[in-house]
């Protein structure tokens, strides 16, 4: 969903020399199969259809926003990492497997935790975009940040009831009261605006 417009020179060495841009570019692109193959193994742990539904439609939001990191990765002509598609490859076999062994519980309130970190990433690129006069990818990175956040409050609900969850809040510090992201579905800002929030991750100036 990246631009079909071929980047300038200037844009793609800005974009290219932008180290902590191009990182998380290529994290995410691999994150985003871990999380799709940790998805995987949730949906096979579970047995209720509906619950089973669900998280095969995340698994395949996940899938989506790996190929449309791939375009933006493409866009720039930044290589893909070998690292971390290898490395996240195997966290997201070893969550998968271990959804099977470690209840119910854990695999819903771990997600919902991981989700909730995935949701700046997205609006700290578009900061990153911007701080280089870059736009065109405004749109895709609002849109899978807000699904992130769309994620993170569906797992949060499957768990809210838990006795569980005040101990696991404590401790991992993610729950009713605490998130990871300042988005709140409710009120979302403008498209405009999307890099104003995480004001506190990633760096960079919000315009
Ligand atoms: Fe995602
Ligand atoms: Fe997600």
């Amino acid at each position: 969903m990246s631009s079909a417009s071929t980047p300038s020179p200037a844009a793609r060495a800005r974009v290219l020399a932008h180290r902590p841009l191009v990182r998380s570019l290529q994290r995410a692109y691999s994150a985003e199969r871990a999380a799709s193959l940790a998805y995987i193994g949730h949906a096979a742990s579970l047995r209720d259809p509906a619950a089973k539904a669900r998280i095969k439609a995340i698994e395949q939001d996940e899938w989506d926003h790996r190929r449309h990191v791939l375009g933006i990765l493409q866009h720039y002509g930044i290589p893909v990492s070998r690292r971390f598609e290898i490395q996240y490859y195997w966290i997201g076999q070893v969550i998968a497997a271990s959804c099977h062994v470690i209840g119910w519980f854990m695999p819903y309130f771990f997600a919902g935790k991981l989700e909730s970190g995935n949701v700046c990433e997205y609006f700290v690129m578009m900061r990153h975009f911007r701080s280089l006069g870059i736009r065109e990818h405004d749109a895709v990175l609002y849109e899978m940040g807000m699904k992130e956040k769309e994620h993170e409050i569906y797992f949060l609900a499957q768990v809210e009831q838990s006795r569980l969850l005040p101990w696991f809040e404590k401790v991992f510090a993610w729950g009713r009261a605490r998130s990871r992201n300042d988005v709140d579905l409710e009120r979302k800002y403008a498209l405009e605006d999307g890099p104003l929030y995480c004001p506190r991750q990633g760096g960079g100036s919000a315009r």
